[in-house]
């Protein structure tokens, strides 16, 4: 696998932000605006999303985690980074923080949890991953998005709706279908959350479907040195749902440590 494709803009301490699925880093379209005047903003793609190639290799949580440590060598940082994971980018955070937590200064977990999937939930990432390859992005983004999007966005933000299906379709339907896998495979991370040492903000939003909030309760309760904070009428994407909450607890909390 060759060097993942990222955006990388700005100068000053690195904010490394990972995305969800099934979407790439032009979800962080918001986030580059408004910190990169001030911090060095590095993105990636997925492995067989956005331009990222496919490679030859599985996609797992821990291939991913592998793929980004190359990026951030071949970026040849000099400072600690802030690892921002939302969702299935907190399932390869959790990777990276198993192995090279040195690298760390901080750690945004978004929307994400610390367990893995049941068997009805693994069942049903196959059945999507045949679905996409069959239907395609577009029938996936309808399936999709009413749970991808809380209530208020879905009732009152039809830009948000517009802009997170154009981020699914913008992907292929290989590329996410291999996620599926890797998503179904991933292992519960609930013993490596004592392992967590560096300053941890959660966020979690209220109307979030796919991950519910007593998940984000139990990585706070699991990581010592960390802080929770529920976002108000957000879904699942809380950077596209509440940009500007989102951008400042964020950084004020990247200001803090
Ligand atoms: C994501 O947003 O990355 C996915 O919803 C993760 C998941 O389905 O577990």
């Amino acid at each position: 696998m060759g060097l993942l494709n990222c955006a990388d803009s700005g100068s000053g301490e690195p904010i490394v932000l990972l995305h969800a699925f099934p979407l790439n880093r032009n979800m962080w379209q918001a986030q580059f605006e408004a910190w990169s005047n001030r911090y060095r903003v590095i993105a990636p793609d997925w492995r067989g999303f956005g331009e990222s190639s496919l490679g030859e290799e599985e996609f797992t949580m821990k291939s991913c985690a592998e793929d980004l440590r190359h990026l951030l060598q071949h970026k040849n940082l000099q400072e600690k980074v802030t690892l921002l994971g939302l969702s299935m980018g907190g399932y390869v955070a959790f990777e990276f923080v198993r192995k090279y937590q040195e690298l760390l200064r901080s750690l945004v977990l978004v929307a994400t949890q610390a367990i893995g999937d049941s068997d009805a939930a693994r069942q049903s990432r196959f059945e999507t991953a045949e679905f996409v390859r069959t239907r395609g992005t577009a029938a996936l983004a309808d399936r999709m998005i009413p749970r991808l999007l809380g209530k208020t966005s879905l009732e009152t933000t039809p830009h948000v709706v517009e802009q997170s299906r154009a981020l699914i379709c913008s992907n292929s339907p290989e590329g996410i279908a291999r996620a599926c896998y890797g998503l179904a495979n991933r292992r519960d991370s609930t013993s490596a959350l004592q392992e967590i040492t560096v300053p941890t903000l959660i966020l979690v939003g209220v109307e979030d479907v796919i991950v519910p909030g007593i998940q984000a309760d139990n990585m706070h309760k699991g990581i010592r040195s960390s802080r929770l904070s529920i976002i108000e009428e957000s879904g699942h994407l809380i950077n596209l749902e509440q940009p500007r909450v989102f951008n400042e607890q964020v950084l004020s909390f990247v200001q803090e440590c």
